[in-house]
């Protein structure tokens, strides 16, 4: 099932073309890495799925809906994790959800808190305060926010940021664990090495372009590398 396609997508800010029209589609089940240097266009290209942005030109459709035309259904299908996560550090982590909940309008659900904190790993820390949870354990909890409505895509910008290389091994697991589900994935990041473990296949950015699309697997590591470099260079593609 295609769950993101992304066709001809361009935004420009004053002189710089952040999204130059590219053009890729997402599926149940993969995870998929926008890896690119800094300043590539990840971050514009996700808000733009998100509806954050509105694009100069193209098409974006979650699950089949357009999320310029039909916006409520597409972000219904979507999960997403872009801006860095502000949940109030008061609450308990399950308080958190509550009220996440409560802002998209869904009706709090006990049951499903508990479920979308035990998918992320978090059911022991329910009662305990966002603000002495671990950066690695708000990233999650973040995510169990975005999984609350059950959404067949999760865009994450730079998921893995920040994490210590234990976190980077949970989220990585996690992730992979939601793609076994069923749910499709989109991921974005700056270094190669987090992608590499956790993606099956790459999209590599830069400058706005979508310049190479690649499997994860032993075969093409090698081509990734030199790929990444390239791209990282100055005067690069
Ligand atoms: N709101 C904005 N206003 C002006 N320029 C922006 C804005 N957002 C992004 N840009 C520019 O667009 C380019 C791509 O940025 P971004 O999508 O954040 O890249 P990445 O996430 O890959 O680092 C950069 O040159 C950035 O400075
Ligand atoms: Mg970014």
């Amino acid at each position: 099932m295609v769950a993101l396609d992304v066709s001809r997508i361009a935004k420009r800010y004053g002189p710089v073309q952040a999204v130059d029209s590219i053009s890729f589609q997402v599926h149940a089940g993969e995870v998929v890495g926008l890896l690119g240097p800094n300043g590539a266009g990840k971050s514009t290209t996700l808000r733009l799925i998100a509806g954050l942005v509105h694009p100069d030109a193209g098409t974006v459709r979650l699950a089949g809906h357009d999320v310029q035309r039909g916006r409520q259904a597409a972000l219904a299908a979507a999960g997403f994790l872009i801006e860095s996560p502000a949940l109030p550090g008061e609450l308990t982590a399950s308080g958190a959800l509550a009220w996440v909940a409560w802002l998209g309008g869904e009706p709090v659900q006990a049951a499903r808190q508990r479920e979308v904190l035990a998918q992320v790993g978090l059911a022991e820390v329910a009662q305990r305060r966002v603000r002495q949870l671990s950066f690695g354990m708000k990233q999650r909890l973040a995510i169990a926010a975005a999984l609350l409505g059950r959404p067949s895509l999760l865009v994450l910008d730079e998921p893995l940021n920040g994490l210590d290389p234990p976190g980077v091994r949970d989220m990585g697991t996690l992730l992979r664990e939601l793609a076994q589900g069923g749910t499709a994935l989109l991921v974005s990041s700056h270094l190669l090495d987090e992608v590499e473990r956790t993606a099956s296949r790459v999209l590599v950015m830069a400058r706005g372009r979508l310049v190479a699309e690649e499997p994860v697997d032993a075969a093409h590591t090698g081509v990734l590398r030199e790929l990444f470099f390239s791209v990282t260079q100055p005067g690069g593609p």
